[in-house]
């Protein structure tokens, strides 16, 4: 059976495709990763190729998951898709949601996270990186009633990735969500760093 992660938001820009990339890049050291792109952008697929991630499958068509989840030899498949309210028709218990926002969004994004079940985590992406400021959304997201949740500041080097292409860049805070989800450590914890 895989591990089927979809991240998901309310607005697009938050980071979707970066953080499914970095997850990718990580997993795939533990797993067989199949990477499901469903933005027209295909923002995704690119960066597989900058990260060169040559273990990681991508597709950009999602098929039957349930199919896939049973038979497809994959450990983990990471779906990034730009349709949050998808969430409300899944029939499966099983897909671990992953809804990011930015700071902007949040509001929103937690009026949607009240309606929508089985979101495992979220994160707050691209959090100025003032101590001030990134300690007042940490304490605002300790509160909340999910399972796993991430603080990411807005980091330069990321942002500039699809310019550089340097494929040995790095984002901790995921490879720690990705172990936790790995583990199943959904215990309310707040990454951060
Ligand atoms: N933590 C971060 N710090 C700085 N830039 C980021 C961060 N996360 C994502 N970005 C940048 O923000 C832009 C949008 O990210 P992207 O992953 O394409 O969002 P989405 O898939 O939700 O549309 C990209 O240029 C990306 O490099
Ligand atoms: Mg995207």
């Amino acid at each position: 059976m895989s591990k089927i992660i979809r991240i998901t938001s309310v607005k697009g820009g938050v980071g979707k495709s970066t953080v499914a990339a970095f997850m990718a890049k990580y997993l795939s050291e533990r797993g067989n990763v199949l990477v499901i792109d469903l933005d027209n952008l295909g923002h995704l697929s690119s960066l597989i190729e900058i990260l060169r991630l040559k273990d990681v499958e991508a597709r950009r068509e999602l098929g039957d998951l349930d199919k896939l989840r049973k038979m497809s030899g994959y450990d983990y498949v990471i779906i990034d898709d730009p349709d949050l309210l998808k969430v409300i028709e899944d029939p499966s218990q099983d897909i671990i949601n992953v809804v990011i926002s930015d700071v902007l969004a949040l509001a929103s994004t937690l009026k949607y996270l009240d309606k929508i079940g089985g979101v495992k985590a979220l994160i707050v992406n691209m959090v100025p990186p003032l101590p001030a400021d990134f300690s007042k959304i940490i304490k605002a997201v300790r509160e909340l009633n999910v399972d796993l949740k991430a603080v990411i500041p807005f980091i330069p080097k990321i942002f500039s990735l699809l310019v550089r292409q340097d494929s040995k860049t790095e984002l901790p805070i995921v490879k720690r969500l990705a172990i936790a989800i790995e583990n199943n450590e959904f215990n309310g914890e707040v990454i951060t760093r």
